[in-house]
C-alpha cells in the first residue's frame, strides 16, 4: 500500500530516495517524507500531499548525507496529516522509522510506553513501533558493536501484525536495518551502495541485483556488508536474483497516463503470455513452471480459482473457459473471504491464486492457507520475485511488464489470455480433440493483432464518453463470460472516474436493479455472443422502454438495430475464447475516457493503492 526507500553508500541519498519515491508512488500518495543522517544529525522532511510536492518543497542540499530512509502512504491508522507521514522519529529523537503495515497489537504497546514517559505526535502505529525500538535501544549494551540490530530484533518480538521497515539511527550513521513480515522488502545491490525498498521499482534505476526478504527476516546494511538473519538469529545466506526488467518500461513516454499506455500495451502482453508456451504439435499450450505433472493434473476433480478485485474478475472469466474447454468444475472466491470461510474441498482440488502484483495480503493468505490444508497450489501472476510467486507450488508468469496505473489493464486481459491457454491445455489432457486443440491455438495467435484493431477504437469511444462524461449511476449489463467482464466495466469505471456504476447479469435486470432504470442511468450492454443475440435484444427493450440510453457492444458481423441503442461500439469478430479480452477493451477506453474528461487523476484515483498489502 504504501511505499519504501532506504539508501546507505557513497552519494548523497536524499536524490535516490527521491527518485525511488517517485517510481513507487502509484503504492500509496496521501503524503511522503524523506529523513537523512548525516554528522550524527538526523534531517527531516514531511509533506502533505504527492512526492512531486514533497520534492518541490525540500532542499535537497539542506538534506546532505549518505544515509535515509523515505516513505510515500496510504493512511491506515491516522488521518492524512503531516505529523502521520513517515519517516517517524523515536521521542529521543534517536531512531526514525518507516513502516509498511498494520501493527495490531499497536495499543497496548503505546500505552506500556506511555508509562515509561514516551509522548506521542501522531495517531500512528508506526510510530509507536518506532518508540519500540528506541526503548529496547535504551537497554542494550552501549559497547555492544550490535546494539541497534538487536534493538531492532527484541522489538519485532512484541509487535503483532505486518511490517515492512528501514529503520536508521543517529548513534549508527553507517547502519540501515530492514525487517519483513507480511508486507515486501527487497534489498537492492548497486556499486558501493545498498538500496531498501519495498518494489524493484523504486530501484532498478541503480541496480538489478536484489535480494528478496522472506517473513521473519531482517537485514543489516553496515560498512559495505549485507547481513541477512532470520527473527531468531540464525544467520543466512543471502541469495541474489537478477531483474530482467527494461527501465523504459515503467516510464510513460509519450502518453499522457500510464492507463492508456498500458491500454495501448495490451497487444505486446497477450504476445508475452504466448512466448514459447504452445506445443510442438501446435494442439496444446505448455508452461515451464507449472510443477504438477499432467499425470497429477488428470487426477483433479475440481479447481479453485482465488484472488481480489480485478484478478477476481479474471477468476471468473476463468471459471467459464476451464469448465467450458476441459470440463473441470470450477469455483471461484474472493481471496478475503476465503481465507476465513473454512470451506470444506475435495481433496483433488487445484488452488490457483491469481494477482497482478504477487503481494496482495489476503491473496497471499488465502494462498498460504491452501498450503496449510495440503492442496497443492499454482499463482498466476505478473511479478517475478513477489511472495506470491515465491510462496505457490508453482505458476504461469504473465510477463506483462510493470502495471503501473492503478487500474488494472494489460495485467487483466493478459490474465484472461493465460486462463485461455490454461483452459486449452486442461482440456487436451481430457477431451479435447487434436484437431480443436489446432483451432484453438491458431485463435488465441490471433489475438495480438485483434488487440490492435480494437484498441483503434478509441477515437469513437472518446466521442461516445463525451456524451456520457456527466451521468453520476449506470448500469453494465452481460450474459455468461460477458457477466464478468460488465463487473470489471463497472469497476474501472467507479474506480477512476468516481461514477456509481454496478455490473449485472443481464437477465437479472428484471429481478430489482431495474428499479434504478430512467433518462439518467446509461445502460452499458455487452452483446457479443451471437449465439444468445436474441435474448440480449430483449433484455435491452427492457431497458429502452424505461427511456435509459443504450451504450451496446457488439460484434462487426452482428450490429444492433439502430432504433434500440443510442451508441454502438462494434468490436472484431474472433473466437469465443478470446471474446473476454476483446471485449474488455472498449470497456477500459470509455472508462479512460470518461474519467480524463472529468478531469480525475486517471492513474492515481483517490483513496486507491497499486497493491493492497493491508487486510
Ligand atoms: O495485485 P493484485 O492483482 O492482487 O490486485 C488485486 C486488486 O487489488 C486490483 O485488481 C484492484 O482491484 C485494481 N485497482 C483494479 O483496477
Amino acid at each position: 500500500m504504501c511505499g519504501i526507500v532506504g539508501y546507505i553508500g557513497k552519494r548523497e541519498a536524499s536524490p535516490i530516495l527521491l527518485e525511488g519515491l517517485k517510481r513507487l508512488e502509484y503504492r500509496g500518495y496521501d503524503s511522503a517524507g524523506v529523513a537523512v543522517l548525516a554528522d550524527g544529525a538526523l534531517k527531516l522532511k514531511k509533506y502533505k500531499g504527492r512526492v512531486t510536492d514533497l520534492a518541490r518543497n525540500l532542499n535537497t542540499a539542506s538534506l546532505s548525507g549518505s544515509l535515509g530512509i523515505s516513505h510515500t502512504r496510504w493512511a491506515t491508522h491516522g488521518a492524512v496529516t503531516e505529523a502521520n507521514a513517515h519517516p517517524h522519529v523515536s521521542h529521543d529523537g534517536k531512531i526514525s522509522l518507516v513502516h509498511n503495515g498494520v501493527i495490531e497489537n499497536y495499543l497496548a504497546v503505546k500505552k506500556f510506553l506511555e508509562s515509561t514517559g514516551v509522548e506521542f505526535y501522531s495517531e500512528t502505529d508506526s510510530e509507536v513501533f518506532c518508540n519500540l525500538i528506541a526503548y529496547h535501544y535504551k537497554k542494550e549494551a552501549e559497547d555492544s558493536p550490535t546494539r541497534f540490530l538487536d534493538s531492532v530484533r527484541r522489538s519485532l518480538r512484541h509487535i503483532d501484525g505486518t511490517y515492512g521497515i528501514a529503520v536508521i539511527s543517529t548513534d549508527c550513521p553507517d547502519e540501515l536495518v530492514g525487517a519483513r513480515k507480511g508486507s515486501p522488502l527487497i534489498v537492492g545491490i548497486g556499486k558501493d551502495e545498498y538500496l531498501l525498498a519495498s518494489d524493484v521499482s523504486a530501484i532498478i534505476s541503480r541496480t538489478s541485483n536484489v535480494v528478496y526478504l522472506n517473513d521473519g527476516e531482517i537485514v543489516s546494511l553496515k560498512d559495505g556488508e549485507l547481513n541477512l538473519l532470520t527473527n531468531d538469529e540464525e544467520i543466512l545466506t543471502p541469495e541474489i536474483k537478477q531483474i530482467d526488467w527494461d527501465i523504459a518500461e515503467s516510464e510513460l513516454g509519450d502518453y499522457e497516463h500510464f492507463m492508456l499506455k498500458e491500454i495501448f500495451e495490451q497487444s505486446g502482453a497477450l504476445e508475452n503470455a504466448m512466448r514459447g508456451r504452445f506445443s510442438d504439435d501446435k494442439s496444446s499450450a505448455k508452461f515451464g513452471g507449472l510443477n504438477v505433472s499432467a499425470q497429477e493434473l488428470r487426477q483433479i476433480d475440481r479447481i479453485l480459482l482465488c484472488a481480489c478485485g480485478t484478478a477476481w474478475h479474471a477468476c471468473l472469466v476463468g471459471e467459464y473457459l476451464i469448465e467450458r474447454y476441459a470440463r473441470i468444475p470450477v469455483e471461484v472466491e474472493y481471496a478475503s473471504e476465503f481465507r476465513y470461510r473454512n470451506a470444506p474441498l475435495d481433496k483433488n482440488t487445484l488452488v490457483i491464486v491469481i494477482s497482478q502484483s504477487g503481494e496482495t495480503i489476503d491473496t497471499l493468505a488465502a494462498l498460504r492457507e491452501s498450503k496449510r490444508k495440503g492442496y497443492k497450489t499454482l499463482a498466476i501472476n505478473n511479478s517475478v520475485g513477489s511472495t506470491i510467486a515465491r510462496e505457490s507450488d508453482g505458476g504461469i508468469y504473465q510477463h506483462a511488464g510493470p502495471e503501473i496505473g492503478v487500474a488494472s489493464t494489460k495485467a487483466f486481459t493478459s490474465q484472461l489470455h493465460i486462463l485461455s491457454m490454461l483452459a486449452l491445455y486442461l482440456g487436451r489432457l481430457r477431451d479435447m480433440s487434436f484437431q480443436e486443440g489446432r483451432e484453438y491455438v491458431e485463435a488465441l495467435k490471433k489475438a495480438p493483432a485483434l488487440v490492435t484493431e480494437t484498441v483503434k477504437l478509441s477515437g469513437k469511444i472518446l466521442e461516445i464518453s463525451k456524451k456520457y462524461k456527466d451521468m453520476e449511476d449506470c448500469l453494465f449489463l452481460g450474459r455468461q463470460d460477458m457477466f464478468p467482464i460488465a463487473l470489471e466495466g463497472a469497476l474501472k469505471l467507479k474506480e477512476i472516474s468516481y461514477i456509481h456504476a454496478e455490473g449485472y447479469p443481464a437477465a437479472e435486470m428484471k429481478h430489482g436493479p431495474i428499479a434504478l432504470i430512467n433518462e439518467k442511468c446509461p445502460v452499458i450492454v455487452i452483446a457479443a455472443q451471437p449465439d444468445i443475440h436474441a435474448k440480449l435484444l430483449s433484455n435491452i427493450q427492457e431497458v429502452k422502454a424505461r427511456g435509459a440510453p443504450v451504450i451496446a457492444v457488439t460484434n462487426e458481423s452482428n450490429p444492433l438495430p439502430e432504433n434500440l441503442v443510442d451508441d454502438q461500439i462494434l468490436i472484431p469478430d474472433c473466437h469465443r475464447a478470446l471474446l473476454p479480452v476483446i471485449a474488455s477493451i472498449p470497456m477500459q477506453l470509455l472508462s479512460y475516457h470518461i474519467a480524463n474528461l472529468r478531469g480525475c487523476d486517471v492513474d492515481k484515483p483517490r483513496n486507491l493503492a497499486k497493491s493492497v498489502t493491508v487486510e
